[in-house]
């Protein structure tokens, strides 16, 4: 019977409904599985569940239920229902092909189409830390305490006083994105090239959309005029990551040479001579810290050197106040992933600081012998008054732009939120 259709020249045939079909479930494997191996990209699942990405997650197995449908429908007597399943499975196999390719497209092409060049700037290579720049304090420190260095030195600070390592940290400068305040933007790096810290970290969100190599020049040219001798490192954000961002990220700021003690441009330990600097991969939550990481994260933890303050950056947070987010309702606070996951790592290895963006808020928490800056935003459109007051909180900032200085001393971390013309709206001390 179902050859006498077949014969009959019953279009379109049911190996032609089932072969496009397969077609259409490969091609939507593959768009799926790449934009799901992408940075970030499950985070989007997560944090932004948008009904448009669960339709292209599952949309490979519409033509082929429709095609498998089709099947018994050969049996009856008339032909109207299996010819409608078959054709329903044929254009949608059609469908389900061209828009898979377009995404393949979009994620492939799209980030490597328009020119970027490394960027001209004083980067921080992780793997050859920042031990010039300690090593350079130190050796002004020293030289201070000679008797002929003294006449040099106007302000004879006391030991203690002296800072071993002037860092500097900030977030989320989105450039790129309509609602980020340029001006503050500029001041703030205005305002960290006239300190000169001897490292400046900007934890991500450098973008609005990773994927657009025109958002990433504006932030090179700015950062190549304002601050191109400043020591520099980056991390990924959400933001950044968007689409395949991490092409264009690495391009820019993790060129051909770079290494890390993790083997990773996304995480890594940085030697700063005074101090270690651990930085993880959190661009939304724990979607990206898999077994290597962890495992890296507690070898390199526990590998610390006790006698130096043990500092932890990432783009997500962990205490945090916040708000629910009003379109996804997903909370942008404690957060949930982050906190169980890597907060009694933190407990256990003796973690005296964790320094995050990606709400934009100015916060200071402390919980367990951990103190948690949230350093507030570098330009990105600040977020709103706060719903929810995590019971860590010390202080708060909302509505404003600024950075954190964190100054390495002998047995302190001095904390200082900065405004984005620099005054200081409030300091911190954490022994080590
Ligand atoms: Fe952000």
């Amino acid at each position: 019977m179902t050859q006498e259709i077949e014969k009959t020249g019953e279009k379109p045939s049911r190996r032609t409904v089932l072969v496009s079909a397969l077609v259409a479930l490969v091609l939507s494997i593959l768009a799926n599985g790449y934009f799901y191996s992408l940075e970030g990209a499950r985070g989007v699942y997560v944090w932004h569940p948008l009904l448009a990405l669960k339709v292209l997650l599952f949309m490979g197995l519409g033509p082929i239920s429709l095609a498998i449908v089709a099947l018994p429908l050969e049996k009856l007597a008339k032909k109207l229902a299996m010819r409608v399943m078959r054709w329903l499975s044929f254009v949608g196999s059609i469908l389900v092909g061209l828009i898979s390719i377009a995404i393949l497209a979009f994620l492939i092409v799209v980030p490597r189409t328009g020119s970027l060049e490394p960027a001209r700037l004083n980067l921080i290579n992780p793997s050859q830390g920042i031990l010039a720049q300690g090593a350079r304090s130190e050796a002004a420190f020293s030289a201070a305490e000679s008797p002929e260095s003294q006449e040099a030195a106007p302000i004879a600070l006391s030991p203690l006083d002296r800072p071993l390592l002037r860092l500097a940290f900030s977030s989320d400068p989105h450039w790129g994105a309509d609602t980020a305040n340029a001006t503050a933007r500029t001041q703030i790096l205005e305002e960290i090239a006239a300190r000169r810290p001897d490292a400046f970290f900007m934890l991500g969100d450098t973008v609005e959309t990773g994927n657009s190599a025109t958002q990433w020049n504006l932030a090179l040219s700015d950062l190549e005029a304002l601050i191109p001798a400043v020591p520099l490192r980056l991390l990924l954000g959400n933001h950044d990551a968007l689409f395949g961002g991490q092409y264009l990220y690495r391009k820019a700021f993790y060129p051909k040479g770079f290494s890390s003690d993790s083997g990773s441009p996304y995480y890594w330990s940085i030697d700063a001579g005074s101090a270690t600097i651990v930085a993880v991969d959190l661009p939304w939550g724990t979607e990206m810290f898999g077994a290597r990481q962890r495992t890296w994260l507690e070898k390199t933890l526990a590998a610390a050197d006790p006698r130096r303050p043990l500092i932890v950056v990432s783009h997500s947070y962990f205490y945090a106040s916040g708000y629910d987010d009003p379109t996804f309702d997903t909370p942008w606070y404690d957060h949930y992933q982050n906190i169980p996951a890597l907060v009694p790592l933190f407990e256990k290895y003796g973690v005296d600081l964790v320094i995050s963006g990606h709400n934009h808020y100015q916060e200071l928490l402390a919980h367990n012998g951990v103190t948690y800056a949230i350093i507030g935003s570098m330009g990105g459109i600040p977020d709103p008054e706060p719903s929810y007051r995590s019971p860590y909180s010390q202080w708060m900032k909302v509505a404003g732009y600024g950075w954190l200085d964190v100054d390495v001393l002998p047995g302190r971390l001095a904390l200082t939120f900065r405004s984005e013309t620099g005054e200081a709206r409030q300091s911190a001390t954490i022994e080590y």
